[in-house]
């Protein structure tokens, strides 16, 4: 039905309407119509002329309406646009960044947030949302780590789906919904030593094992639409990338979404010296598969030309217009334009629900890395509390970067949440210490940071000196992880690593709080500090969400999705690692490894600890042998061995010992969340099939092959028990391979 519509309306257009839906604008707008930059009389003229199909950052019910409207009473077809947001962890509710979030390996909650997220934007004009961002990111370096889910391939695949589900529901129609963006495809996360924008080198091998994995299921989740990526691929710039986009997208997966360029990535194709001019540039990202120009001014500046020149084909300019349509035809668009821009949803969007939901999921988001002298969770006997550090009254950091509408200097600090959850018996005495981020702060602009300024020091050794315990908050500034935020130094910035070993010096009942965007290098810390807990930036619940971890409210349950490393200098750094021919580093040097510091993490993928004990019973397999197209089980009985309730997130990892390909010592293939009161116990039992032992091979094809497995399960990638079973009678036989 979708698709006669769509090939109704296709029909009736002329070269230049079918161009103007491939046409995306930026917009500022406001009540009055176009504002500063779009005051601009020519796209004006565009968008009524109907050529232009969608524009991104035009905010409010009003303001959308008054732009669909220019469409609607002006143009010939009468096709309504798009509004496009970066609504990445919430609307103006601010959920955790999505690291963050992952950590809660949740689900549900993500899923929740997402919908949540949604409402907000609807009710806002917003009807399409460029999240969830889904590329694994291996490198602490990389700023944009703190947008994605970390550096596993399946988590990050669950993730997605649940993003997806959870931004378009079950109707993309329903006005309550809104339509999302898998991005960045592909290969943004590797960026060459974690320098944004930079160019990637990956294998065939990696790019399918680790990369795609994420795009696919959310394509198979039914994402509305993926962005494209500003880096290059092994010579090919990802915007002009067929292979990816026309082959493996739209054709091997048969996705019937859109791709929208990632912003002015068209035209940065001149940059990256894999095109000439505008002109060449979109003809390259057109033929390569990229749908839509996001503010490149490259296709409405050149594809009738191209087209009328032969260049690019009616055929790729039909499909990519039909990919268009069929999404604003699934969105409801033709059937009231203004569906998205309706003001009364305002009214219904319970903000006050909304936070309680964002507080819920930000204090499953809390990873408890070190928690010894028995600091946590406070104990009745700590009457004095001093609250230190640059982060501890600091309302905008938490907040993040990529806030879409989340108001600055609106999220509840960590000494607030300890004054809101401490008895009135308890003192709490603050001192900043030192400035962290200083001067202006916003998305565009460097931040600067303090290096110099230690007056506040004093204050701060004082109030330390007089606390039956201190909790430092430390980290990172809002503006210090994001796009464009790379760092060569991932430790304790500015003045925060001195404040902390000058505090030390006079208390050392110190629990550490960090507030960050990526994983930070934090050994002296772990060396020192008895109890650290990563907090992230959790959103406008944050100290609340860390009070309720602080004081034993809520026990935490969180588990990293990104390794933290010894020295910066193990970057990338992640658990599922390829063997090499030589692993060992026991007595020589000849082996893979370092010679001033260890190779494995400081905290590895999957590490979090809880205020209760869990003890894994034997890991057991229901049988040794798997048949080909069979299946097995592997059970083990969790008990919880502490105090308390707690819950646990059991892992199970797999490893193929011999294969086509080398394969990586061990990779996430499930995780299950167990709540169990003090006492109790539970068997958890995995299921393992042919198809979680499938990877790209050297057929290049998603297979499984015969052999031996290891099957690992525990509550992080590290400590695992393991047993073995092997594949039988596989249809995969590499003859070849082993002549
Ligand atoms: O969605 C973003 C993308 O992730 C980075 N460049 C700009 C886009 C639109 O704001």
């Amino acid at each position: 039905n979708v698709e006669s519509k769509v090939d109704s309306v296709l029909s009736l257009m002329t070269l230049e309407e079918k161009v103007g839906q491939l046409v995306q604008y930026n917009g500022s707008w406001d009540l009055t119509g176009p504002a500063s930059e779009m005051n601009n009389k020519e796209k004006e003229d565009n968008i009524k002329n109907g050529r232009v199909g969608s524009m991104l950052n035009v905010l409010s019910a009003e303001a959308t309406a008054e732009a669909q409207k220019l469409v609607m009473e002006n143009s010939r077809l009468k096709i309504p646009m798009m509004f496009g947001y970066d609504v990445i962890h919430g609307y103006k509710t601010m959920f955790p960044v999505p690291l963050g979030e992952t950590a809660s390996w949740d689900l549900e909650a993500m899923e929740e947030s997402a919908r949540i997220a949604a409402l907000e934007s609807v009710a806002e004009g917003v009807n399409w949302t460029f999240s969830p961002m889904i590329d694994v990111s291996r490198d602490a370096r990389w700023g944009r780590i703190m947008e994605g889910s970390g550096e596993d391939p399946y988590l990050t695949s669950r993730v997605a789906v649940a993003k997806v589900k959870g931004y378009q529901g079950n109707d993309l129609a329903d006005e309550k919904t809104i339509a999302a963006t898998a991005k960045h495809f592909v290969g943004y996360g590797f960026a060459e030593a974690g320098r944004d924008y930079n160019t990637v080198h990956i294998g065939e091998n990696e790019l399918h094992n680790t990369l795609l994995p994420p795009f696919e299921a959310a394509a198979k989740a039914g994402v509305a639409t993926v962005m494209n990526a500003f880096n290059d691929i092994d010579g090919t710039p990802a915007t002009g990338h067929k292979v990816l986009q026309r082959d493996i997208l739209k054709g091997k997966w048969d996705w019937d979404g859109f791709v929208v360029s990632d912003w002015g990535s068209i035209p940065e194709m001149i940059e990256h010296g894999f095109a000439k001019d505008k002109k060449q540039a979109a003809q390259i990202a057109l033929n390569a598969g990229s749908d839509m120009d996001m503010e490149g001014g490259a296709y409405e500046s050149s594809l009738e030309e191209l087209v009328e020149e032969g260049k690019v084909s009616m055929k790729h300019i039909d499909d990519a217009v039909r990919r268009v349509l069929r999404v604003k035809f699934k969105m409801g668009l033709f059937d009231d334009p203004y569906r998205y821009s309706n003001a009364d949803l305002q009214k219904e969007v319970p903000y006050e629900e909304h936070r309680q939901a964002a507080r819920d999921i930000a204090r499953k988001s809390i990873v408890l890395l070190k928690n010894e002298k028995e600091l946590l969770p406070l104990k009745p006997s700590v009457k004095n509390i001093a609250v230190i550090g640059p982060l501890a009254d600091d309302k905008d950091s938490p907040i993040g970067n990529w806030r879409a509408q989340g108001e600055a200097n609106s999220a509840i600090s960590v000494l607030e949440g300890i004054k809101n959850a401490a008895g009135k018996d308890v003192k709490i005495n603050y001192a900043k210490g030192a400035d962290h981020g200083i001067g202006e702060r916003s998305f565009l602009m460097p931040l600067k940071i303090n290096t110099t300024d230690r007056s506040g020091f004093k204050k701060a050794i004082k109030t330390a000196e007089k606390a039956d315990l201190v909790v430092m908050a430390l980290g990172e500034d809002a503006f210090q992880a994001g796009e464009g935020r790379s760092q060569v130094n991932i430790g304790l910035a500015g003045l925060q690593q001195e404040l902390l070993e000058e505090i030390y010096k006079v208390n050392q009942n110190i629990v550490l709080v960090l507030i960050n965007g990526r994983p930070l290098e934090i050994t002296w810390a772990s060396e020192n500090i008895p109890a650290i807990a990563v907090a992230w930036q959790l959103g406008s619940e944050s100290g609340n969400a860390i009070a309720d971890v602080l004081f034993g409210k809520y026990n935490p349950s969180a588990k990293l999705p990104v390794s933290f490393p010894r020295a910066v200098g193990q970057e990338p750094l992640y658990y599922n690692q390829k063997n090499t021919g030589r692993p060992s580093n026991d007595e020589h040097v000849t082996y893979s490894a370092y010679t001033d510091e260890k190779k494995d993490a400081l905290y590895p993928f999957g590490f979090g600890l809880s205020y209760t004990d869990f003890e894994y019973g034997d890991l057991s397999l229901s049988s040794e042998e798997m048949e080909a197209g069979g299946r097995i089980q592997a059970s083990v009985e969790l008990t919880n061995t502490g105090d308390v309730e707690g819950k646990e997130i059991v892992q199970l990892y797999i490893r193929d010992l011999v294969a086509s390909t080398t394969r990586p010592v061990k990779e996430l293939k499930g995780f299950e969340a167990v709540t169990l009161a003090p006492g109790e116990s539970k068997r958890i039992d995995f299921t393992i099939d042919e198809e979680i032992l499938k990877f790209y091979n050297v057929n290049k094809k998603w297979e499984a092959e015969a052999g031996d497995f290891e099957v690992f399960v525990g509550g992080n990638s590290r400590d695992l028990q393991k047993v073995g079973f092997s594949l039988k009678e596989s249809k995969v036989i590499f003859e070849d391979h082993f002549e």
